[in-house]
């Protein structure tokens, strides 16, 4: 990859946005995050164009690392499902409506500019703070609040191909966890598929519990018994006496036999994350 031969390129094309990300489009996947993770003062007007990095302390607190080990982890996602994606359905994720479902920083809407042009990409979270940030990092897509228990998805009448929600359903409440998906499923196409992450069992084992103490036996075996473990941050979001964020682990198991609106197609791993396991859901009609 000669990044120099990159940054002229794209900033050939950078006063025109539409011609911007059709070229980013072009690109291999690593390259676009790549791009996007730095470019250097000389290309300003290419800088001025796209969407800027969240600073190093945004990356380390909300997602665990930053820089290039957190590219490594983020496009290893990626690849995961838009290959889960073309498997399942027959149809690459090019030019087809995203849901980023909790985006947070917009780590991964970034990556997505690889398949779709902005305007078919959205994103939403219901912590303000994110959509500020995407905000202040100029992160192009529609991006909008959603609540913490929501009825609908803050995109009336948009029909979703491809949904993912990476490192939500790892810390949302039981409660959470069921709202969310049915807000979802009102809003996925009848082909659409819907990615998430949970975690395993011995998750529980690597869990940090400086800011809020737990049980790691009693989640092992909550896991083990019901297929879902849960604990509260105490300092976060509450509703009627529930805390709605903390840390999850979920069973594939419980999520065939509890989440009845769906159809689980299928699961996937990678090294770079090993906590993150992937499901791949369907809507069931
Ligand atoms: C660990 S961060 C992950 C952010 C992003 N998905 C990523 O992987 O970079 C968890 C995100 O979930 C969001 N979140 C919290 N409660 C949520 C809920 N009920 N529904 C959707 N997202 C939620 C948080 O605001 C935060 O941005």
């Amino acid at each position: 990859m000669d990044r120099e031969e990159i940054y002229k390129k794209l900033s050939a094309v950078c006063a025109s946005k539409k011609e911007l990300y059709s070229t980013l489009r072009s690109l291999p996947l690593d390259v676009v995050g790549d791009v996007l993770l730095h470019i250097p003062d000389e290309y300003s007007e290419l800088k001025d164009a796209l969407p800027t990095m969240a600073t190093e302390l945004v990356q380390t607190n909300w997602t665990g690392s930053s820089g290039y080990t957190l590219l490594l982890q983020s496009s290893a996602f990626v690849r995961a499902v838009s290959s889960s994606y073309i498997a399942l359905t027959g149809k690459t994720l090019e030019n087809v409506n995203i849901l980023d479902f909790g985006c947070g920083w917009g780590r991964l809407i970034r990556l997505m500019y690889k398949f779709s042009p902005p305007e078919k990409i959205y994103g939403c979270d219901p912590w303000d703070k994110s959509i500020d940030t995407c905000l202040e990092n100029k992160v192009a897509g529609n991006l909008a609040l959603s609540d913490y228990l929501p009825e609908e998805l803050p995109f009336p009448g948009v029909k979703f191909d491809f949904i993912y929600s990476f490192s939500v359903f790892t810390h949302l409440s039981e409660r959470a966890c069921n709202k969310a998906l049915k807000a979802c499923r009102k809003a996925i196409s009848p082909d659409g598929i819907m990615a998430i992450t949970v975690r395993p069992k011995s998750y529980w084992d690597y869990h940090v519990d400086t800011m809020d103490k737990v049980d790691r036996e009693k989640m092992k075996s909550d896991h083990e018994t019901v297929g879902f473990a849960h604990t509260g941050h105490y300092h976060r979001v509450m509703e009627d006496g529930d805390i709605l964020y903390g840390d999850t682990s979920i069973s594939v198991d419980y999520i065939s036999r509890n989440w009845k609106d769906w159809e689980v197609v299928g699961t996937d791993v990678f090294l770079q994350d090993p906590f993150q396991t992937v499901v791949l859901l369907k809507p069931k009609f």
